[in-house]
């Protein structure tokens, strides 16, 4: 298998997939995932991934893709042989580097040995499993399809197959103590991923969760014991040599997801399937793209129209200062003030950058970018609303 090269500083180019389909709806979800009761015909997906990825190929040409991502939904509910034809279609209409990061999301109850095998035949060189508790209990009341021993038997098939494999898990989750999460990170470390994906449960909007919660039937943790939690987890990961590069995201030096990366260094990328969203550079500026959300609707204005493109927007220069910082922000590394200046034509504000500086939320890096602190990250939406536009 070709090793995947490490990120590098230019962002480079990626494409997205997204495969929207799960087997059930988690509570906490609000991704766009849907559950069909009749089997999805994949062979009317495949025409429709080829048909929107030669469009699109028509509007960024000579581009070539350094990372592929299949996400969701739950990817690893598609065959090898789909994987495969969409992959094919990709380098067919920019071609794949060398070397280039394909990674899978995959969901542990739909993890089976032989497919796993496909993925990598077919080129994927990187898994990204959502296991979110070691618990039989916490697994029930995130209401997961699988338990924990399919989840550590999932992660052995992961991590003996592709080249990388990464999990994820969710914290301060309802009733999680500090000291039972630091014991769940180090077993989680003990399986020793090179990159682990850390997510504090959040409550979104017309989810289960949500209902819940209105009702009183689920209890958060409290701001100061999400604070802890959030410091137990920065400890324990800066201690086992994986700290975060992002603020969820934590790598072994070098084996940061590149995919990720072209997002948070805002460097161009495609989205296609039913709402995917991209960000590519037109000839006055950079454009948002999104795609049709409904995967029956999305088939449709693809087969219809060539194309499932919903939304092709020219950004302004301040919405396009606002998400350079939004997303550049959340890295550890931080964002080049001059890179600021370059897209929006004017310097960050020097009175708001001071003023944050001197309440020890963000700092300079010797290289002269700037970055959020320790400090500032809990309260990172904060501290990016006071530096945008
Ligand atoms: C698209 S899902 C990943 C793959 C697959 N669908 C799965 O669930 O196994 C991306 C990740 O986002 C995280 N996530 C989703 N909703 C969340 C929420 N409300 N709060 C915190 N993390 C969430 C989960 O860790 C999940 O694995
Ligand atoms: S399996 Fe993943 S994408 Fe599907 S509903 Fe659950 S968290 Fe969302």
């Amino acid at each position: 298998m070709a090793s995947i090269h490490p990120p590098r500083i230019d962002p480079g180019f990626g494409v997205y997939v997204h495969w929207p389909f799960c087997l059930s709806k988690c509570p906490y979800c609000d991704f766009n995932s849907h559950v069909r009761r009749n089997p999805i015909d994949e062979a009317r997906y495949v025409e429709a991934f080829g048909v929107e990825i030669a469009h699109r190929a028509k509007l960024t040409p000579g581009r070539k893709a350094a990372s592929v991502f299949f996400g969701g939904g739950t990817p690893s509910l598609m065959k090898p042989a789909t994987v495969e034809a969409i992959l094919e279609a990709i380098d067919k209409a920019w071609g794949i580097e060398k070397g280039a990061e394909i990674t899978l999301e995959a969901n542990p109850s739909s993890v089976e040995a032989d497919r796993f095998r496909g993925y990598r035949a077919a080129g994927v060189n990187r898994v990204s499993l959502g296991v979110q508790a070691l618990n039989d209990a916490d697994l029930r009341a995130l209401g997961r399809l699988h338990n924990r021993a399919e989840a550590l038997a999932a992660l052995k098939v992961a991590t003996s197959t592709f080249e990388r494999a990464s999990f994820d898990l969710i914290y301060a989750r309802p009733g999680q103590t500090v000291d039972q999460w630091r014991a769940e990170l180090n077993e989680a470390l003990s399986i020793a991923p090179e990159h682990l994906s850390l997510y504090q449960l959040t409550i979104e909007p017309d989810t289960m969760f949500e209902r819940l919660e209105a009702a009183g039937k689920l209890k958060m943790p409290n701001a100061d014991l999400q604070r802890d939690l959030w410091e137990a987890t920065q400890d324990t990961m800066g201690k086992a040599g994986m700290p975060a590069y992002e603020i969820s995201n934590h790598a072994r030096p070098g084996a940061e997801s590149r995919h990720n990366l072209i997002y948070w260094r805002y460097g161009e990328y495609v989205g296609v399937g039913p709402g995917a969203h991209g960000r590519v550079a037109g000839k006055s500026g950079r454009r948002a793209h999104a795609t049709e959300k409904h995967p029956e609707m999305w088939l449709t204005c693809v087969e219809t129209e060539g194309h499932g493109l919903v939304e092709d927007e020219a950004l302004s220069i301040e919405e396009q200062g606002d998400e350079f910082l939004l997303m550049g922000l959340r890295l550890t590394e931080g964002i080049d003030p001059g890179r600021f200046q370059a897209l929006t034509g004017k310097p960050l504000a020097a009175s708001r950058v001071a003023e944050l500086i001197a309440d020890g939320l963000v700092e300079y890096t010797r290289e002269g970018r700037l970055r959020v602190s320790a400090e500032g990250f809990p309260v990172l939406d904060a501290v990016v609303a006071d530096l945008a536009a």
